[in-house]
């Protein structure tokens, strides 16, 4: 039995970002099989409501706003409407981001516009949406979670992505200082760096990623990561079973940072 099958969020409610597609999409649906209430948001409505309509098949409690992170009243409303509908909030699954395919390059070519989307939709939707939660958090505890990436340790010679770099960086940064502040309040606030996982974020890398590790050279373990094996890492982090957890990061790729070089 899995930790979504022993109820390990029953009574909860947790917000999740990005939860039309890919890692919040499944983070959505194993939170609501783990007994949490989720409220959703996303930018991208039509995709955002098959989530919704497949929680709610599956039996789960769901609401959920149609929202563009990249506007700061936006990250505040997405916990407004989940306080409302719900009445409290124990969790926080902070997902939504801009990719390398939106917002690639280097510092040469990228342009200040889609340099300012990665840190506002990456970075700053973060601070605000946990800006408006704490607040409701600190009754009774919880758990925030966020979503960084190996490419906080690391660039790539083929496919550079420095603003794409620097957002998850300041990613994990604000996770410490913010673990470091809120414990006293029973706040854990632990990130996951996820390798290349097979979602629409990936699409580009996806077929390369696969040939190196065919031939040997890529993931030691032997795939491509599935929205479900970060799903999983949230869901634990976002239980009790991480309860002295706090200021961490889980890298979640398969091996290939540890055989990188
Ligand atoms: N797929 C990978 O290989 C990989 C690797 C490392 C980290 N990640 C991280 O995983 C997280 C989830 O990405 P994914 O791979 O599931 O891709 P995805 O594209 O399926 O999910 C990202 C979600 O964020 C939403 N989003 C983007 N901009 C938004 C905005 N302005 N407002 C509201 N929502 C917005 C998208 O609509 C989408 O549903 C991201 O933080 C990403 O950086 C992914």
């Amino acid at each position: 039995m899995g930790i979504a099958e022993s109820g390990a969020l029953n009574g909860r409610v947790a917000i999740i970002t990005g939860a039309a597609t890919g890692i919040g999409r499944a983070s959505a649906l194993l939170f609501a099989r783990a007994g949490a209430r989720v409220a959703l948001a996303d930018a991208r409505a039509p995709e955002l409501a098959r989530t919704v309509e497949d929680v709610r098949a599956a039996g789960g409690e769901v609401e959920s706003v149609g929202a563009d992170l990249a506007r700061p009243e936006a990250c505040a409303a997405v916990v407004a409407s989940a306080v409302r509908a719900f009445g409290r909030l124990d969790v926080v699954l902070n997902n939504a981001a801009v990719g390398t395919m939106v917002v690639g390059g280097t510092v040469e070519t990228i342009g200040l516009d889609l340099w300012n989307l990665a840190q506002d939709v990456n970075v700053r939707a973060i601070y605000l949406v946990s800006r408006a939660a704490v607040p409701h958090m600190r009754a009774a505890g919880g758990a925030i979670v966020n979503i960084a990436s190996v490419s906080a340790f690391r660039g790539s010679v083929e496919r550079p992505s420095h603003a794409y770099a620097a957002s998850k960086g300041a990613v994990l940064s604000l996770t410490r200082a913010m673990a470091a502040s809120y414990g006293r309040d029973r706040i854990r606030v632990n990130a996951i760096c996820p390798g290349t996982i097979r979602t629409r974020l990936s699409a580009d890398i996806v077929d390369r990623v696969e040939d190196a590790t065919k031939a040997g050279r890529g993931i030691p373990l032997g795939r491509i990561g599935e929205p479900e094996d970060i799903a999983r890492c949230a869901l634990f982090l976002a239980s009790d079973d991480a309860s002295f957890i706090s200021g961490a990061h889980i890298v979640a790729d398969g091996g290939a940072m540890a055989a990188a070089g």
